[in-house]
């Protein structure tokens, strides 16, 4: 029996909130009183699918390919990071099986923008709707993350050979 050639991979990232900066989640703009701080636009979120994917394609993670040191991607829209990890899955011979995801925020509320998120996500990634799942938790006012003092992402990818 042939086993199938099937790869998972797990993605984290957190980034401190402040004022003063864009509430950005899978490429889009969230409104909100405290946004992420960070050398990027500290999409924590697409960060995490990002290393999520690098990890099921034993390809290192987010800082190696794109180190925080690097003027290149100061301010940078982490949608091109997402997008360049989607292409290092490719050339290592893989297809997207899908993403599951969960935000872990304090405030605000964010599933009115689940949809968004998840359009936006599936246009990156170039795998279709269904198989892009976003899901939102507090932390129950315990924590940085639950006193809003912080963001938190977390992912997990399939990846399938071509
Ligand atoms: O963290 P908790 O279990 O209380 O979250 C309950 C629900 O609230 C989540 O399943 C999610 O749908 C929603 N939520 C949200 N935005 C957040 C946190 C949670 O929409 N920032
Ligand atoms: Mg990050």
């Amino acid at each position: 029996m042939t086993i199938p050639d099937l790869r998972t991979g797990l993605g984290w990232d957190t980034h401190i909130l402040t004022a003063g900066r864009p509430l950005i989640l899978g490429g889009v703009h969230i409104p909100s009183e405290l946004g992420l701080d960070g050398h990027s636009d500290a999409d924590v979120l697409s960060h995490a699918i990002t290393d999520a994917l690098l990890g099921a394609a034993a390809q290192g993670d987010i800082g190696m390919h794109f180190p925080d040191t690097d003027p290149a991607w100061k301010g940078a829209d982490s949608r091109q990071l997402l997008h360049h990890a989607v292409q290092i899955v490719r050339v290592a011979g893989f297809q997207i099986a899908n993403v599951d995801s969960t935000v872990i925020l304090e405030r605000p509320k964010l599933k009115d923008y689940r949809l968004a998120i998840r359009e936006s996500l599936s246009a990156t990634l170039g795998i279709e709707l269904a198989r892009v799942s976003v899901k939102f938790k507090t932390h129950e006012k315990v924590g940085p993350v639950g006193e809003g003092r912080s963001a938190e992402a977390q992912a997990i990818a399939l990846l399938i050979r071509r």
